[in-house]
C-alpha cells in the first residue's frame, strides 16, 4: 500500500473486478486510452497477474480513496525495460464522477514515486491524445513535460490521429521527491 495525499495505491483484488467492469467499458473512457476495445473480467485477471516488474515487465494497480478506501481505477507502467531503466505509464479513473478531483495527478505522482525510489527506473513516459486536456493538465501538474507529437500514428474513430508524447526523468522528480521523501508527506 502506497500513498499519496488523496489516495492509495494497491494490488488489484478479485473483489475489484466488479468494480472494474462498472466502467472500463463504456465508450467514454475507452476512447480517451490506447486500447479501444472491451474488455473482459478474464483479460483482468490477467493484467492483475502481472504485478511482478522484472518478470513480467508490468506493474498493475488498483488506485484506491485513501481514507475510505472506495476503489476508483486503475494504473500502471509496462514495456519495463531493464537495460534502459524506462517504463510507459498509463492511468484511469474510471468513473468520470471521480474526475477532476485531483486523484488522478496524486496517483500518478505516487506511481513515479514507485518507478523512481523503488524499481531504479530513469524514465517514465506516456502518450496522450493532444486533445485530452484534463489528462494533459493532470500529467504536467505531476511533473511530465511534452516531449513531441508522433503524427497520424494512432488509427482511431476512422482517422489517423496524433499522439502527444511526455516523459520525466529521475532527476527532475528527486528535485520535489529527493530518496528518504514520500508523496503522502510532501
Ligand atoms: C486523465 C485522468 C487520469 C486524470 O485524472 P483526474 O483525477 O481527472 O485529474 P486531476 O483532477 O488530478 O487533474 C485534472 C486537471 O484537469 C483540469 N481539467 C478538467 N477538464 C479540463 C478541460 N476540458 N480542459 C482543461 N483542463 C481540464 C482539472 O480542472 C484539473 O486541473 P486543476 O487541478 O488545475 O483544476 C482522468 O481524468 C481519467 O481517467 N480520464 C479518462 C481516461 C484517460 O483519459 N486516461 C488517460 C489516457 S492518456
Amino acid at each position: 500500500m502506497y500513498d499519496g495525499k488523496l489516495v492509495s495505491l494497491r494490488a488489484l483484488e478479485l473483489s475489484d473486478l466488479d468494480a472494474i467492469e462498472e466502467h472500463w467499458n463504456n465508450w467514454e473512457l475507452r476512447r480517451t486510452i490506447g486500447v479501444p476495445l472491451p474488455g473482459s473480467r478474464r483479460d483482468w485477471l490477467e493484467i492483475a497477474s502481472k504485478a511482478d516488474p522484472w518478470k513480467d515487465g508490468e506493474l498493475n494497480l488498483a488506485i484506491v480513496e485513501k481514507t475510505t478506501g472506495e476503489f476508483l481505477g486503475t494504473i500502471g507502467l509496462r514495456d519495463i525495460a531493464l537495460p534502459h531503466r524506462r517504463a510507459e505509464f498509463g492511468i484511469s479513473i474510471h468513473d468520470p464522477k471521480n474526475r477532476s478531483k485531483g486523484y488522478g495527478t496524486d496517483a500518478t505522482l505516487v506511481m513515479l514515486w514507485i518507478g523512481f525510489h523503488l524499481l531504479g527506473l530513469q524514465t517514465i513516459y506516456l502518450d496522450t491524445f493532444p486533445d485530452n486536456e484534463e489528462a494533459h493538465r493532470a500529467y504536467v501538474k505531476a511533473g511530465f513535460k511534452e516531449v513531441g507529437l508522433l503524427r497520424n500514428t494512432e488509427f482511431r474513430e476512422g482517422e489517423f490521429r496524433d499522439l502527444l508524447i511526455m516523459d520525466i526523468v529521475r532527476a527532475e522528480f528527486f528535485e520535489s521527491y529527493p530518496p528518504g521523501s514520500t508523496v503522502d508527506q510532501s
